[in-house]
């Protein structure tokens, strides 16, 4: 039986949030530079794109650069920067014709303007798609959202708009900049690593990890959808025991 035929469809997890992990090291192993590497990743983008549109997964949160990146040296994060306005003005046009919605999230007026407006068009463009909502989290770390979303509380709070009695995890939830979106359940890296590096902390609270040692310009949507289908063999317990959810 086909992989893809062995999901079940109507188990699927929501948001899938991915860390793509390995660009460097697989450019290092086909001896190229580190840009190749990355441009290589978006083969990768695009075929898990592909494939979770094609399941049916409503959500997919990809850590395209996270605010950590910056410190990378400048001749890198001009290239990344160059492949992100590249890869979207490209491919903006397939993603509308196939539903896909995009959304960011993180710091993006930090971005280069050409990477920040070619954000904003292809935002505007796809913003009544129903189909995936693609997520990029582009200059995003949880730690600076999770400050960023304090403040904002902390500042309602101060101007008499929320009193502080009537906080609770919603409403942290709603000041985040994942606001609108369900919580990720599922979460996958390549590469090896066992970190979170940073990625949702708030949001992957209850989600199933994943990891493969696969390099990220190696993972195609058939590994996607294998990852899946170990997610649907787990058992989640949110804290209860085995009997109880089988009941
Ligand atoms: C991690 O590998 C990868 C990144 C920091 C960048 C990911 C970017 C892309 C796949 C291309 C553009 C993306 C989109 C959405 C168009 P690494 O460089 O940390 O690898 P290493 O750990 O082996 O050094």
């Amino acid at each position: 039986m086909n992989l893809v035929d062995k999901i079940d469809k109507s188990k699927l997890p929501q948001h899938i949030a991915i860390i793509m992990d390995g660009n460097g090291r697989w450019a290092k192993e086909h001896h190229k530079p580190r840009v190749f590497g990355h441009k290589n990743g978006v083969k990768s983008v695009r075929s898990v794109v592909e494939g979770a549109a094609e399941i049916g997964v409503k959500f997919l949160t990809l850590y395209a650069f996270s605010t950590e990146n910056w410190k990378r040296p400048k001749l890198e994060v001009t290239a990344l920067m160059q492949l992100l306005v590249n890869t979207i003005s490209k491919e903006i046009n397939d993603l509308d014709k196939n539903n896909v919605r995009l959304l960011t999230i993180g710091n993006i007026e930090s971005l280069p303007k050409d990477c920040y407006n070619e954000l904003l068009y292809a935002k505007e463009k796809t913003k009544n798609n129903t189909g995936l909502s693609l997520v990029l989290a582009l200059s995003y770390s949880s730690k600076w959202e999770i400050t960023d979303a304090i403040k904002k509380i902390a500042w309602e709070v101060e101007n008499k708009k929320l009193s502080s009695d009537s906080i609770d995890e919603s409403t942290l939830d709603n000041y985040l900049n994942t606001f609108n979106m369900p919580d990720p359940e599922f979460l996958i890296r390549t590469s090896g690593e066992h970190r979170i590096s940073n990625f949702l902390l708030w949001q992957i609270a209850y989600a199933e990890l994943y990891f493969t040692n696969k390099h990220w310009p190696d993972f195609r949507k058939e590994d996607l959808f294998e990852a899946i289908f170990d997610f649907q063999n787990r058992e989640r317990r949110f804290g209860l025991i085995s009997e109880q959810i089988k009941n």
